[in-house]
């Protein structure tokens, strides 16, 4: 029996130190455990003006529990409070340009270190549009030993946004959108859940979007390159209809799991091929 027991005893360590040793090399593989890969969420959405990603990243912020960081939401709510960057801010949107990238890295960089639900992960919208945004992110979360597990591009034809965005409305406070077609309100110009007044944005009208996609394509375009090079690009249709663009982020997160949980089990097949 005290032979059985020690047995017993020994073989218990040595399973104890594999499953400890699959851990860390799941965790090289994907920079977390691979639990971690599907319930915290560190992703962005790339998509010229009107692709969508106002409309699908509050979804991923439900699903994932996460903070949903938007810089256009952010430098409006400088314009709406006035303030001498909001200010300047407004006369760059208007025209349909960027503003510069060390505000919009500082604003995110203030987002991650002090919002509190940016502790379950992230999802970036409208950030990064420029390759230098993009470099500071990189570094940002190098510094927090952190990496990005999707960069998804929603990809659409120029010629169906000009609908998307002129008939679009926005409540201010919330940031929720609506359309005047595709997606109406309940009441007319009434956002649904507070009953406050709807308004359009005031670079919201065709003359504007034509310089937004301009830039969109000159200074975006390379980010996306930039992600293809990194391994995490994905690519969903966003020309589909609001739930067919959500399945199709859902596969990819889907599709990232059962990834994981493979290179979890192909760890333990390769073990058990051994003996
Ligand atoms: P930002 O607010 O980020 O605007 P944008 O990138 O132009 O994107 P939009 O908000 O217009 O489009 P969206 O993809 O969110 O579409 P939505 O889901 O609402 O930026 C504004 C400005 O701020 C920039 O131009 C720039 O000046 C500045 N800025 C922001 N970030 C910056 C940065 N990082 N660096 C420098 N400057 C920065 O959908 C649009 C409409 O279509 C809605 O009405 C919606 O209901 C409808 N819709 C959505 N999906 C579908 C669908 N599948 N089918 C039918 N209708 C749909």
């Amino acid at each position: 029996m005290g032979y059985l027991d020690e047995e017993v005893k020994r073989l218990q360590s040595i399973i104890d130190s594999i499953e400890g040793r699959v851990r860390d090399l799941e965790t090289k593989q994907f920079g977390s455990s691979s639990k971690k890969t599907t319930d915290e969420i560190r992703m962005l959405l790339i998509g010229p003006p009107g692709a969508g990603k106002g409309t699908q990243a509050p979804k991923i912020k439900e699903k994932f529990n996460c903070c949903h960081l938007a810089t256009g939401d952010m430098l409006r709510s400088q314009v709406a409070k006035k303030t001498t960057l909001g200010r300047e801010a407004k006369k760059i949107m208007d025209q349909g340009g960027l503003v510069s990238d060390d505000i919009v890295i500082g604003m995110i960089k203030e987002e991650l270190d002090n919002n509190p639900e940016c502790k379950g992960g992230f999802i970036l919208d409208g950030f990064p549009r420029t390759v230098p945004q993009a470099e500071g992110l990189d570094a940002m979360l190098k510094s927090r030993n952190q990496t990005l597990q999707h960069a998804v591009e929603l990809q659409i034809d120029d010629a169906l946004l000009v609908a998307r965005i002129t008939g679009r409305l926005v409540h201010p406070a919330s940031g929720r959108s609506y359309h005047t077609a595709f997606n109406p309100p309940k009441v007319a110009m009434t956002d649904d859940i507070t009953g406050e007044p709807l308004v359009q944005r005031s670079d919201d009208n065709a003359e504007a979007l034509k310089k937004r996609l301009a830039t969109y394509h000159k200074q975006t375009t390379p980010v996306v390159s930039y992600y293809k090079n990194t391994g995490i690009w994905k690519a969903v249709d966003a020309s589909q209809e609001p739930g067919q663009v959500w399945n199709s982020l859902l596969a990819i997160f889907d599709n990232d799991k059962a990834k994981a949980e493979a290179a979890g089990s192909g760890i333990l097949n390769k073990l058990a091929g051994r003996s």
